[in-house]
């Protein structure tokens, strides 16, 4: 099983194999270097007493590759998985995963064509790997020395005599397999916290307060807290702790955000959980996701209900309905034995008053939606400011809950709060079903013709000069970067672009150039400094890379700017999205394919030119495609040229920003539509993603869906600070970086009134 093709080739080899075999048997299960196991032959590492495998599975139509268990013991549907190469990493069904020569563990995903994750080891001096008897994949130098180990990498599992430090997690998988909203960490404090994303811890070990503490999880099935002369200062197990007959156990962050120890039972041959963190599912914080209430139902298991949902409406409705542009006055529903907290973002004002002041404290108060106040003698209220509400209801619980409801006539999908004067108000209206048609039906600006991409080596560029740099010696610019520009002069550009009869974008002509070349024109502003109009265009003009469209040659005459750019065949993007014929050869894939090019593209300019360049202008109608549909990015670092963006500090999060609205006019098909950010969180959170999608594609891939968009709301963030960068941008969309739900991008988090004064 461990590299046979080299084992079955190399003699002297073989030989050492059977020599070291006489001398240690555990030198079985080592894995040599340049070892691998694929999908495709379906083969196995397997540690040497058979009780764990490392080797690919199936999972949602691609494969992840990690370890599981395998002993006979187990049946096949049973061998659950304990660890995951690079925890959410799902591949192509020609995927491989190597020890390389140069000792690293690299995961090559078939569908992508790239290494998806890597062990980053190719410095340590690895000389072989072993999955050992307890399931930890180690990686040894030639010392026999541990350089890296998969227990020190865990994905949402923890295994016995696995040690969990201050700078592990266990993420629980995701429901979706994007992502995870629950983890366990622990605190520098030395607590265990089970939180929600980063922010919410909803359940803690009651253990000491001390540094430099460890966890672990011990083969007799206690998960202990150990001080550094490995005291226990806590514990916690299950009623089969000590049992000798219990040969395998794991400890697991659920899917539901529970940590569990789990024993397996030979008698009935399955896995029984023994001990649980949370007793009552319910009190695991948003449990039921942004909307809906955790109850349980009459055989006691727990449920989650959409409790604000007006009676014959659609699921949509499923969040708090009220909005604060709500016109017509409000009235409150009552919700006994019922618990409310606010998700996004936790903005709740607690205060002590009686059942009625809480009450109407909360219907005078423009800003709040919805109101729980305690029972329990404590006479708390709290306010919650938020759409975004989750909660339980049980009879044993000593609180009552009211929620906002506006009293228009029509509930709409909750919108992200906006100061009432707002004016959104009649564009959110209709925007469950119909939001797409006008941008579908409107918009015949289509007067934009095509651009050509014409593929050009460096002998090509020597010819050009010699045609067009001629008189206007004086003018050419003699940097080193430009010398592939071509310099023309206003006549030439009339002549070129015949009097500017062929407008095809703002301020852009199409050309042909005396060799028949056609080109785009870019007309620029006159009151461009001549200086700084040659320094920026010599920039522009050296950077290269085949997703950026490529300058050139230049005007620079006095009272005329003009930028010369290579001509793309199927024109904008813009334009294709709304050109019925286009748009079908637009599929889900191509898509999907653009946001990664234009990401790389400009992550190219962020980060690899010389100096940074920002764009300063990212959209869908600077995106050009080619005849092969493969986009280009046009007219970058214009904003330096028109002096229209600010060149600050915040230029690259400003692409960011223009990047997540570019994914999402291009997933939509709505290039007109002002609020289609908002439009597609209130569908995001609404768990109607694919409702936002734009109707014309097909075969939506729905776990790329959720990426996309995850990722473009993190772009949209109004605080600059929580954007990503290009390069994270990227890896989600590759698929080799996870990505949590993000919070609603529009609002900062203090309410709308203070929002303009300060932190904006
Ligand atoms: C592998 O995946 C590709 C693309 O998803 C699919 O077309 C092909 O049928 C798959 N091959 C096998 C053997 O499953
Ligand atoms: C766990 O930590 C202890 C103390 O640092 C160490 O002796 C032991 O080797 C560690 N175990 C593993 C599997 O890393
Ligand atoms: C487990 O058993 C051992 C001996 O059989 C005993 O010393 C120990 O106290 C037991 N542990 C617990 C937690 O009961």
């Amino acid at each position: 099983m461990l590299g046979q093709e080299r084992m079955l080739f190399d003699l002297p080899f073989l030989l050492c194999i059977s020599i070291a075999i006489l001398l240690f048997p555990v030198v079985i299960s080592q894995i040599p270097l340049g070892s691998t196991i694929s999908v495709m032959k379906n083969d196995d590492w397997v540690s040497s007493n058979g009780d764990f495998a490392i080797g690919f599975f199936y999972h949602s139509d691609q494969y992840v590759v990690g370890i599981r268990f395998n002993s006979k013991t187990i049946p096949i549907d049973k061998q659950t998985v304990v660890w995951v190469a690079g925890a959410d990493i799902s591949v192509g069904n020609k995927s491989y995963f190597q020890l390389t020569q140069n000792g690293e563990l690299v995961l090559f995903d078939s569908m992508k064509g790239v290494i998806a994750w890597r062990s980053e080891t190719s410095n340590s001096s690895v000389a072989s790997a072993v999955l050992l008897d307890n399931g930890n994949l180690v990686l040894l130098n030639r010392k026999n020395d541990i350089v890296w180990q998969s227990f020190d990498n865990p994905s949402d599992t923890l295994l016995p005599g696995q040690n969990f430090t201050a700078s592990r997690m266990l993420r629980a998988a995701s429901r979706n397999s994007m992502s995870s909203y629950y983890s366990l960490e622990m605190a520098v404090s030395g607590q265990l916290q089970l939180r929600w994303e980063s922010n919410v811890v909803y359940w803690t070990s009651q253990s000491p307060f001390q540094s430099n503490l460890r966890a672990i999880f011990n083969s007799e099935g206690i998960l202990q807290i150990l001080d550094q002369r490995s005291k226990s200062v806590w514990s916690v197990f299950g009623d089969d702790h000590n049992d000798s007959n219990v040969n395998f156990r794991f400890l697991r962050l659920d899917v539901d955000g529970n940590l569990r120890l789990y024993s397996w039972l030979e008698a009935s041959r399955s896995w029984r959980s023994v001990w649980e963190a949370v007793g009552n599912q319910c009190n695991i914080f948003a449990t039921c996701g942004l909307c809906g209430i955790c109850v349980f139902n009459s055989s006691g298991s727990p449920v989650c209900r959409c409790p604000f949902t007006p009676t014959g409406e659609s699921k949509l409705q499923c969040l708090v309905p009220y909005r604060q542009e709500c016109k017509s006055g409000s009235s409150m529903i009552t919700y006994e034995h019922t618990f409310l907290y606010g998700i996004y973002p936790p903005n709740e004002t607690t205060s002590h008053h009686s059942l009625q002041q809480c009450k109407s404290l909360c219907q005078e108060d423009p800003l709040c939606t919805a109101v729980t106040f305690r029972t329990d003698g404590t006479a708390q209220c709290q306010m919650m400011a938020t759409q975004y509400i989750s909660g339980h209801s049980d009879p044993s619980l000593s609180s009552i809950s009211f929620v906002k409801r506006c009293s228009d006539p029509i509930a709409v999908l909750p919108i992200s709060p906006r100061p009432p004067s707002s004016s959104a108000n009649d564009t959110t209206q209709n925007q469950s079903n119909d939001f797409c048609v006008p941008c579908l039906v409107g918009v015949a600006s289509g007067t934009f013709v095509a651009f050509l991409v014409i593929q050009f080596g460096i002998g090509f560029c020597i010819y050009k000069r010699r045609h067009y740099i001629r008189k206007k010696a004086a003018l050419a610019y003699t940097g080193p970067t430009s010398n592939c520009l071509i310099i023309l002069s206003y006549p030439e550009i009339k002549d070129l672009t015949g009097n500017f009869k062929h407008q095809v974008g703002p301020k852009m002509f199409k050309g042909m150039l005396p060799d028949n070349r056609p080109v785009a024109v870019k007309e620029l502003k006159t009151s461009i400094e001549e200086r700084k109009f040659r320094s920026i265009v010599s920039k522009i003009g050296s950077i290269y890379h085949k997703s950026l469209v490529k300058l050139e040659g230049y005007c620079c005459e006095s009272g005329h700017r003009f930028l010369i750019y290579e001509f793309a065949n199927s024109g904008s993007l813009g334009n294709c999205i709304e050109d019925p014929k286009m748009c079908k050869r637009l599929t889900w894939g191509k898509r999907m394919e653009m946001c990664i090019t234009v990401a790389r593209a400009i992550s190219y300019l962020h980060t690899e030119c010389r100096e940074f360049v920002s764009h300063g202008n990212l959209k869908c109608e600077n995106v050009v495609l080619d005849e092969n549909l493969e986009a280009k990015v046009s007219e970058f670092g214009l904003g330096l040229v028109c002096g229209e963006a600010s060149y600050t500090g915040g230029a690259a999060e400003m692409d960011v920003g223009d990047f997540g609205k570019m994914v999402l006019v291009l997933v939509s098909g709505c290039r007109e539509a002002n609020d289609v950010c908002q439009l597609a969180y209130e569908k995001w959170a609404g768990g109607q993603a694919e409702t936002f999608v734009d109707e014309r594609i097909r075969g939506v891939n729905l776990d790329e869906l959720e990426r996309l968009l995850r990722i473009a709301f993190w772009c949209l963030q109004a605080d600059n600070r929580m954007r990503p960068s290009m390069g994270e941008v990227i890896k989600v969309l590759e698929g080799t970086l996870t990505v949590d739900p993000p919070p609603p991008p529009f609002v900062s988090r203090s309410p709308p009134e203070e929002e303009s004064d300060t932190e904006m």
